[in-house]
């Protein structure tokens, strides 16, 4: 394996090994960034801690105090409402050289600065699921004086995917929406595709087939074109007055475009709300 030069004697801890925290474990393992044995976990139910240290070879450590004092590099893998209740006991164990990479919606670089005040390389960073095959989109953003952990941040980040710095608020915000919750949304719209023709008579299992094929085949196309822009890619589907044409009409007519732009910015406001600490639960 040829591990990454910045990380590689580095020790990884990650609080919280859900969802999120096991691809990007993963992700690091078999893109040989870092070692198996370099990484190291805690989890609130030990269950799922002992399947994964099994499956993956990580090291399961029983508080995240002692995590936090064996490791370099802390990623924050809880849920956003459980962070503060995570961070305020153990706080006065991070120093300054640690890194800590955060990947809680809605958690600023200031909030976090306040609960870790000795820590200089914090940063933010905003996957989503396809993290788990390496084909995320993942954005992140330095707090202030932390320039000098860029490259390792990047470098950390890289397995997961398409890695983009990007400022913290709007642009994050908006990150957030359109790429970290971005799967959830395609996956509503594969729904509708998939129910629509299971009710023209095919089976879940070939709907399935072809509306993945279908969606993976328009992006790897335009993946395949990057200097052909999405509207000409477009525009070669669409003869005059054809089918195509008839189906794009009626969806400006309905106006797709207004109630998605309405659910992104929905989806801002409750990032925000995350972030004010105002959230509904
Ligand atoms: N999923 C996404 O698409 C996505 C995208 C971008 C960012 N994120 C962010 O990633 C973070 C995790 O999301 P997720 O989807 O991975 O959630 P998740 O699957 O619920 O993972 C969170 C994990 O944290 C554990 N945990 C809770 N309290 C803990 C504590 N005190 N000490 C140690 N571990 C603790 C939970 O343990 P239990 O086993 O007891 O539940 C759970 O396994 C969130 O902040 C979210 O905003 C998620």
């Amino acid at each position: 394996m040829n591990y990454g030069s910045l990380l590689k004697h580095r020790k990884i801890g990650f609080i919280g090994a859900g969802n999120m925290g096991q691809a990007m474990m993963k992700a690091l393992i078999t893109s040989g960034t870092v070692p198996k044995e370099h990484i190291f976990a805690t989890n609130r139910s030990p269950g799922k801690l002992l399947k994964l240290s099994e499956a993956l070879g990580v090291t399961s450590v029983n508080t995240n105090e002692e995590l936090v004092d064996m490791c370099d590099i802390i990623v924050l893998g809880v849920k956003p409402q459980d962070l503060v209740g995570v961070l305020e006991p153990i706080a006065s164990s991070f120093h300054d050289g640690h890194l800590v990479i955060s990947i809680a919606a809605g958690f600023s670089l200031q909030t976090l600065k306040r609960l870790l005040p000795e820590v200089l390389g914090l940063a933010r960073a905003m996957p989503n699921t396809p993290a788990t095959i390496q084909k995320a989109v993942v954005g992140y953003c330095l707090a202030e004086g932390a320039e000098a952990y860029e490259a390792s941040v990047e470098e950390f980040l890289k397995p997961l995917g398409l890695v983009v710095p990007v400022e913290e608020g709007e642009m994050f915000e908006a990150l957030t929406v359109s790429c970290g919750s971005g799967p959830g949304f395609i996956f509503e719209l594969m729904l509708y595709w998939q129910e629509w023709m299971e009710e023209h008579g095919f089976d879940a299992q070939s709907a399935r087939e072809m509306v993945v094929q279908t969606f993976a085949g328009a992006a790897r196309l335009a993946e395949a074109s990057p200097d052909v822009s999405i509207q000409e890619l477009q525009d070669r589907v669409t003869s005059k007055k054809g089918v195509t044409a008839a189906g794009l009409q009626s969806m400006r007519e309905l106006e797709v475009e207004r109630a998605l732009r309405y659910s992104f910015e929905k989806a801002v406001i409750r990032d925000q709300e995350i972030e004010r600490g105002t959230a509904k639960q």
